[in-house]
């Protein structure tokens, strides 16, 4: 059986690419404009526009490509009275969507602006997050799954107020988050133990769910072709 390469785009230490690599048939290599040496997969340290150029190009051969453009400028924690802060992060998802397009491969963007073609959560995985993610598809398509009534709330302060619950929050620094131990065990990331690369990461579940149906898209397209 193929396996497929699959560009692992803003990849940071790699959430995403051990869900696509846990599929057994996808073979992930990251790009970060940050040295990542915790990513577990072949690595370079390079700009992701560039690097969608580069394929373009044909200079960087892959079979897939996903890309997660970083979220600051439009995720929750910039609305609100945090709005002042969208100024600050440069938001690469439009022009990120535009050059993958242009690939022609079977893509996936994760981004708060992107298209929910897949939206998916951790209690679909039996996760200690909820952590909902959308994904974009792009130059393919998948079903679309049914969301999962959640367990109870993410244990924290709400407005002044304690809150336990079944979740814990994967995000920021409070005295209420998730511990460093915390956030690996509810992620099932065990491979990395830096702060930042856990709040950022997508749980590996979440791409070896869409690794799964993204392996048996290009399975077809090989079968077409070979026809
Ligand atoms: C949301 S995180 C990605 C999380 C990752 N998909 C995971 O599951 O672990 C975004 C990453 O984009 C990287 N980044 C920011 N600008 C970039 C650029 N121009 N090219 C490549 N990477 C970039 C950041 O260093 C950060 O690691």
């Amino acid at each position: 059986m193929k396996t497929y390469r699959i560009a692992d785009l803003y990849s940071c230490a790699g959430g995403a690419g051990w869900g696509y690599f846990s599929t057994g048939r996808l073979a992930p290599e990251g790009y970060d404009i940050v040295d990542r040496p915790n990513y577990p997969y072949p690595f370079n340290q390079a700009d992701a526009i560039e690097t969608l150029r580069r394929i373009i190009a044909g200079d960087i051969v892959v079979d897939a490509v996903h890309a997660s453009p970083p979220c600051q400028a439009k995720c929750t924690l910039t609305k609100g009275t945090n709005k002042r802060l969208e100024k600050n992060y440069d938001d690469y998802y439009d022009e990120t969507r535009e050059l993958m397009e242009a690939t022609g491969l079977p893509g996936v963007i994760e981004n708060p602006s992107a298209r929910p073609d897949v939206v998916l959560c951790g209690e679909m995985f039996g996760l200690g997050v909820i952590r909902h993610r959308k994904f974009e598809l792009v130059n393919w398509t998948t079903e679309k799954p049914k969301h999962i009534k959640h367990r109870g709330r993410v244990r924290g302060y709400r407005h002044g107020e304690w809150f336990d619950g079944p979740y814990i929050a994967a995000y920021g620094n409070g005295g209420d988050k998730g511990t460093v131990a915390e956030m690996q065990d509810a992620m099932g990331i065990h491979w990395t133990g830096v702060r930042e690369e856990l709040t950022e990461a997508i749980p590996p579940a979440y791409t070896k769910w869409i690794g799964e149906r993204l392996v048996a898209h290009l399975d077809a397209m090989e079968m077409e072709e070979a026809a």
